[in-house]
């Protein structure tokens, strides 16, 4: 039988008591959980490390660029740390016996006859073993100075992962390389939702690195080591503040602390930009009004960019949320949301600057008495009639559902409903509604659903392609010249990043799908633990295992069917709470009652949220037959007793679903215990801790959802679990 909600209660206050006191006391930084994250550089065995005898001794540089030096930097301590060996830095006067990194253009001065099988596209890289005048060398060539450095960073971490493999797979790392690599999208950026006062909206790794008490920091060196992180896997941009941004931040004595962080970023690569408020041109500027339209609105956004760049001349861009959850926007002056990007584009271009304006607007005033209204609908409402009408270097930024990083969502209409228009996709690596990083929830699993599915954007078209999200964000569909992949990251001070050590791999997940979404979860999730635990088959196999099932798991005792996480969203975003999701304006409905759940967004009777799908995806989603089980909820309601393709009732498979989720969740636990030992004594401690709090949690959910499930419905679990004990 159940425990009662009072002893309920007292066991959750006393397990977290114990999570708190093993987990949230200030852990030292240290080389196996802290800053270091996937870049370790381990010494390998002197068996590994002798198989790479063949490594040419020495290295040699061409160009001397911030950027390259960096990647020269990086290669002779790689090679340090996890060989032991000092490579000897030599000239371009002798290239035998080399690593020569270089650009394709430096290296063609050396050596004309070297191409690469295709041509490199910006920011790809070519690693090639050759033999100069007999000798061996290797090659690590960049279309653009980046390259360079993405180049090093491959080749190191195909080092760090050689632990366990057989010495000539090791030796052919060095004599028969020959790889290419291109980024998917010009566009990899993450976003950091930093408050100037130094907390993180919807940060749990601790406060800024950037900011603290409405200044930059002095000390910047965890700064320094985020754009290596990111350099590392890819990324090449980053805004450093909240989306909901403070205006100061472009107060012209601010752009001068701010040019300090570009400093920190520029070796690595990383390009600083900025979310500004959009009332910017009035709140700080002097003028009466910030319509986009007024001309002398234009000058101003234009005198201010041209002094950003006077100061960072690498700056990025600006990103924009405006008319959204309280923000100001184009609406005030009756503009379009097109008129306020391309202000700021305009005033962008000359200096090669983007803007990424944001399609996360939607009124949170929403009279839910009114079963019509339906903010999922409020993207696609409103950029799509906007269609082609921004210029050519602002960028729509759609989160990847059409709600707000939900546990489950379908794909945004909006990625195939913008032809003309140039498109990022936003997702979220900080963990607000899936567990805020006190639970394990690896997300790349879900990302890559939403970057796989099929849009069908040519569906009348006889023999009509695949148009997956990752192709349309990439503007490969509709020819776009820039897009991509921006992430959510809110790293903090803490020593871990993001609060916790297996957080991580969503951060190294993103940069690797922003680089190529077509790899596989597996084998993302492969690297990043080999990188981060070593290679022990036994921790490789159970750290991935975990990894790969935490996001069904999560989503099983949180929400399932797609009705939503269920948090609570008017609090925390994370305890249960699903009354707090009805009778309020943010449209974070359910409709749960006693009839049925789910949101009916049909187009015959619901709000007509999927006619904004194109006609295929229509097909899939208006019949509940056709639609996938786990999505039933969001665009349907049903009754209870709707039976499932899996043979179930809606009601059993909640109950079922949530009892099995928290007994997955328990067995974490188990798979956990089953590598200690193999696992350095401080995060196997710590990864113990929280996933003991986890099952704990997961229980509490499971008891809460279950107990509003059968309130509401009055059906009886089926195997007695719940609505069968006196106290029902
Ligand atoms: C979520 C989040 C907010 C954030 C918003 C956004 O709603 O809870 O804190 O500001 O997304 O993406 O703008």
């Amino acid at each position: 039988m159940k425990p009662t909600q009072p002893i309920r209660a007292l066991v959750r206050v006393a397990l977290i008591a114990a999570f708190v006191c093993a987990a949230g006391l200030p852990r030292p930084i240290h080389a196996e959980t802290g800053a270091e994250a996937w870049l370790r550089y381990p010494a390998l065995s002197p068996r590994a490390a002798r198989s790479f005898d063949r490594l040419p001794p020495q290295t040699v540089l061409l160009g001397d660029s911030v950027v390259v030096k960096t990647a020269q930097h990086e290669l002779l301590q790689g090679v340090a740390q996890m060989l032991g060996r000092t490579l000897r830095v030599g000239t371009n006067s002798s290239l035998e016996n080399s690593i020569v990194l270089g650009t394709l253009t430096d290296l063609h001065g050396l050596m004309p006859a070297l191409h690469p099988p295709q041509d490199l596209r910006a920011d790809g890289y070519w690693l090639k073993s050759v033999r100069i005048h007999g000798a061996e060398c290797l090659i690590v060539a960049g279309a653009t100075e980046r390259g360079v450095l993405y180049g090093v960073f491959a080749l190191l971490s195909k080092i760090a992962r050689a632990e366990n493999l057989a010495a000539l797979d090791i030796t052919a790392i060095v004599t028969d390389l020959d790889e290419l690599q291109q980024p998917y999208a010009p566009i990899r950026w993450v976003n950091q939702w930093d408050n100037l006062d130094g907390r993180i909206e919807r940060g749990y790794g601790g406060p800024s690195i950037f900011f603290v008490d409405g200044k930059v920091r002095t000390d910047l060196t965890r700064a320094g080591q985020y754009a290596r992180l990111l350099a590392s896997i890819g990324i090449n941009g980053c805004a450093i503040n909240n989306v909901n941004a403070a205006p100061g931040v472009l107060e012209d004595s601010f752009i001068a602390q701010v040019s300090r962080i570009a400093d920190v970023f520029r070796p690595w690569g990383v390009q600083l930009s900025l979310a500004v408020d959009l009332g910017s041109p009035k709140l700080i500027g002097g003028l009466d009004t910030y319509d986009p339209l007024d001309p002398r609105v234009a000058e101003w956004w234009r005198k201010k960019v041209d002094e950003i760049y006077r100061r960072i001349p690498d700056f990025g861009g600006f990103v924009v949320k405006a008319d959204s959850e309280g923000r100001l926007g184009p609406s005030t002056y009756g503009r379009t949301h097109a008129d306020a990007a391309n202000v700021l584009a305009r005033a962008l271009k000359p200096h090669g600057g983007v803007v990424f304006y944001r399609a996360f607007v939607y009124n949170h005033h929403l009279d839910w008495h009114d079963v019509k209204n339906d903010r999922a609908k409020a993207a696609y409402d409103n950029f799509h009639p906007l269609d082609g009408s921004f210029d050519d270097n602002a960028i729509v930024q759609i989160k990847n559902g059409p709600i707000d990083f939900q546990v489950r969502e379908p794909a945004s209409p909006l990625f195939a409903g913008l032809r003309r228009t140039n498109e990022a996709i936003e997702l979220q690596i900080t963990q607000e509604y899936t567990g805020q990083q006190r639970q394990l929830c690896f997300l790349v699993p879900m990302w890559k659903e939403v970057l796989d599915f099929d849009m069908h954007v040519d569906a009348n078209v006889a023999d009509a392609r695949p148009t997956p999200v990752k192709d349309l964000v990439a503007g490969r569909i509709f020819h776009r010249p820039v897009g991509g992949f921006v992430g959510v990251a809110n790293v903090g001070m803490d020593a871990d990043w993001l609060g916790s050590p297996l957080a991580m791999a969503n951060l190294y997940g993103f940069g690797r799908l922003a680089w190529d979404p077509n790899l596989s979860a597996e084998k993302i999730i492969n690297e990043w633990t080999r990188l981060t635990f070593g290679s022990d088959p036994l921790v490789v196999k159970a750290i991935t295992a975990l990894q790969l099932s935490s996001w069904q798991v999560y989503e099983s005792y949180t929400g399932p069917l797609g009705a939503g996480t269920l948090t609570n969203i008017l609090g925390n975003h994370y305890d249960p709470g699903p009354e707090s999701s009805e009778e309020n304006g943010w449209g974070q409905w359910h409709r749960a009652d006693h009839s049925g759940i789910g949101m009916d967004r049909t187009m015959a009777t619901g709000t007509g949220f999927i006619d904004q799908y194109p006609p295929a995806v229509q097909e899939t989603y208006e019949s509940p037959a056709r639609c996938p089980d786990n999505l039933l909820l969001f665009f349907h309601h049903m009754p209870y007793t709707y039976v499932l393709h899996s043979g179930k009732t809606v009601v059993q498979h909640i109950y079922d679903s949530h009892y099995d989720g928290a007994d997955h969740a328990r067995d974490f636990i188990s798979q956990w215990k089953a590598i200690e030992g193999h696992v350095d004594e401080e995060r196997y401690r710590d990864i113990l801790a929280r996933l003991e709090y986890q099952a704990a949690e997961a229980m509490v959910w499971r008891d809460a959802i279950c107990d509003w499930i059968y309130k509401l419905s009055a059906i009886p679990d089926g195997k007695g679990r719940v609505g069968s004990s006196p106290s029902h």
